[in-house]
């Protein structure tokens, strides 16, 4: 049987839904990364999608992604020994069991996604992939400026007690605000660079992360991910080789 329509027989999707797939480089027979819809195959052989065996019979889901807007005060582990709410339960999806992806501070507010794919979770989070995160931190007081030698300090690195950080993109949206885009994710990176330069953080929001902004998503808010933007975001943290195209 062709390689698309074992796999929308193994219910992993649509048979369009699966070319798709299997043009990406994400499904493997025995072994081998095979990108032709049309390889003939059948139960004898091991097929895998994203590292994930699949067979007629044993039907697989595709992974869900959502993107939450967390208020302040929600934390961002699955479980809260102090009985805060959590990013985990804003979201309404009984049969699935998601994993934050990384962590925001529970006073932080902004993007953080939830996922099911360990894998894809692992790859987005892994300093290795340089997935870049943007955040919006108010450090003004009665917006006053922050100067031009404390924004090259955040830009070229700061010395933080677990060492140098990595270049960053830092923009002064207006006095006393700042957008900084991190390509590493360190605890509490954000606020220590910030207190390490003489500008504290007052209050501190994610608004992208990789190829996803938070866009209009109001806060408190939560929306599943379309199988596209599931797309970009794995051709964000495509391991060597497997780049994007
Ligand atoms: N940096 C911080 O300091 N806090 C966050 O929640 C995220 C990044």
């Amino acid at each position: 049987m062709r390689l698309a329509k074992y796999l929308a027989h193994a219910g992993v999707a649509s048979r369009r839904a699966a070319e798709e797939i299997i043009g990406d480089g994400r499904v493997t027979v025995d072994g081998v990364i095979v990108t032709d819809p049309a390889r003939d195959t059948d139960d004898k052989h091991a097929v895998m999608v994203d590292g994930r065996e699949v067979a007629i019979g044993s039907a697989v889901q595709e992974r869900a992604v959502w993107l939450v807007h967390k208020p302040r005060g929600v934390v961002s582990t699955a479980k809260d020994t102090h009985g805060r709410p959590t990013v985990v339960a804003m979201v309404d999806a009984p049969d699935t069991r998601l994993y934050p992806v990384g962590r925001l501070d529970a006073d932080t507010t902004g993007l953080i996604l939830l996922t099911d794919d360990g894998d894809l979770a692992n790859r987005l989070t892994h300093p290795r992939y340089e997935v870049p995160k943007v955040y919006v931190a108010d450090v003004g007081r009665g917006g006053i400026a922050v100067p031009e030698h404390a924004l090259r300090q955040l830009r070229e690195g700061v010395v933080l007690e677990d060492g140098k950080t990595a270049p960053a993109g830092v923009r002064q949206l207006r006095p006393g605000v700042l957008e900084i885009t991190l390509r590493e994710g360190r605890k509490r990176q954000v606020k220590r660079m910030c207190a390490e330069v003489g500008h504290p953080v007052a209050k501190l929001k994610r608004v992208a992360f990789g190829p996803l902004r938070l866009g209009d998503l109001a806060e408190g808010r939560v929306r599943r991910l379309s199988p596209a933007e599931v797309q970009r975001l794995r051709d964000a943290a495509a391991p060597p080789g497997r780049a994007p195209g």
